[in-house]
């Protein structure tokens, strides 16, 4: 008897223990029902992995991307320096985890980018000489890329960002080796080539600033372009890098509905919104860069309460648009997790501390993530 009581009072303060080891331990706080559940049927809701999520070292950040996201997409490790450094040497590895981790959790996987001026080795374009190569041998390259990528992932990545950035802001094209050295036809060829290698993974055009007028009708007319020769794309990525005062909202929804006109899917591709403030025009041209200033980093030491609430209400907003064109939309990517991961602490200005994500460095659900899951009851 003494020993049973014994025995029980051993169990009850084990389970005391358990309870307080198990609460210091997991910092993140489990949230009923979570983003992907609340916007099942709607779209699906995706994230940005990066190399601790690919290699699994980010752990507290693994779980939030379990709970919260059912799609995931590559934020660096697919693009072409990284998985083809040198000509016909590819780097699979991270992309290989990516993927794995996809299927595991039955996520909806995207693949990033297949042809993209930036972050292209410098090989793709040259001879051994230095010289440019010539209209064949780039083709040539090009398709070897997208059918070695495309093809090793068939089946399993469910939609590819094919062509990456391929506009300037006023609808031109943007004067990239690719357009220098095929012409515009290598976005066909580029979409061909994928096409080719995995006829049922979806097929995208992908890019920023796309609430401007010119690369609206820029995009549009590709689109249209691309259809009328009987090449298959199937959604147009509206890239959803944001400030508080940029983009118009009113601009970016004349966009989607320009892009769903086209009877392609509509997504929003790299959501995030910054509040520090911009060097010049807002833009997400990666090749700006400008110098660290003091003034140019003002909530180091924490986020004032009025900056926060105007930060809340933007995404308020354009969730409260995406759920209007839910049945154009068909998924909306976070660009990264936490605001610790996010590019945007070192573009266009280095060693900044922004806060444009929906989870914060202490990897909790901020305040807007309940408030995004409660706009759905209204659209029920
Ligand atoms: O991993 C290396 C690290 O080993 C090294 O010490 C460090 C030193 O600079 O660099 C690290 O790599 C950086 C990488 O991000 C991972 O953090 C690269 O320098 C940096 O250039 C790279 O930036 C990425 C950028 O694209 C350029 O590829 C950002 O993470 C990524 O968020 C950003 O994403 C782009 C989309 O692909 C296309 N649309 C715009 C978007 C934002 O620029």
């Amino acid at each position: 008897m003494k020993t049973n009581r014994w025995k029980s009072k051993m169990w009850f303060i084990a389970m005391l223990l358990t309870v307080a080891l198990t609460s210091c331990n997991s910092t993140v706080t489990e949230q009923t029902p979570t983003l992907k559940d609340a916007y099942q049927g709607m779209f699906v809701i995706g994230t940005a992995l990066n190399k601790g999520h690919n290699y699994g070292t980010d752990t507290l950040g693994i779980n939030l991307i379990k709970q919260h996201f059912n799609s995931i997409v590559a934020e660096n490790c697919m693009k072409s320096m990284h998985i083809q450094p040198t000509e016909g040497v590819f780097f699979f590895d991270e992309a290989d985890k990516f993927v794995e981790f996809g299927e595991a959790n039955n996520m909806n996987i995207i693949g990033h980018t297949l042809i993209w001026h930036s972050q292209a080795p410098d090989w793709f374009f040259v001879d051994e000489d230095g010289a440019d190569v010539t209209r064949e041998v780039m083709i040539e390259r090009m398709r070897n890329h997208i059918h070695t990528v495309v093809g090793r992932y068939k089946g399993r990545v469910d939609g590819w960002d094919v062509v990456n950035e391929a506009f300037m802001d006023d609808g031109s094209w943007r004067n990239t080796k690719f357009y220098e050295i095929i012409g515009g036809e290598y976005i066909k060829l580029a979409f061909q080539f994928a096409n080719e290698a995995d006829p049922d993974a979806e097929l995208y055009y992908n890019d920023y600033a796309m609430s401007a007028e010119g690369k609206r009708n820029g995009v549009v007319e590709l689109v249209k372009q691309l259809q009328a020769a009987g090449v298959r794309v199937d959604g147009i990525g509206m890239q959803g890098h944001m400030g508080m005062d940029y983009p118009d909202i009113s601009e970016f929804e004349k966009s989607i509905k320009a892009f769903a006109a086209l009877d392609v899917n509509v997504m929003i591709t790299e959501m995030d919104i910054t509040l520090l403030p911009f060097p010049g025009d807002e833009t997400a041209e990666v090749s700006l860069s400008a110098e660290y200033q003091e003034k140019m980093n003002p909530y180091a030491a924490g986020l004032p309460d009025n900056i926060n609430a105007a930060w809340e209400q933007r995404y308020i907003d354009y969730f409260q648009l995406f759920l209007n064109y839910s049945d154009n939309i068909s998924r909306v990517t976070l660009w990264g997790l936490t605001d610790a991961d996010t590019w945007r602490n070192n573009w266009p200005i280095e060693g900044r501390t922004d806060y444009p994500l929906l989870f914060g460095r202490d990897y909790q659900a901020k305040p807007v993530v309940e408030k995004l899951i409660e706009l759905t009851n209204n659209n029920e």
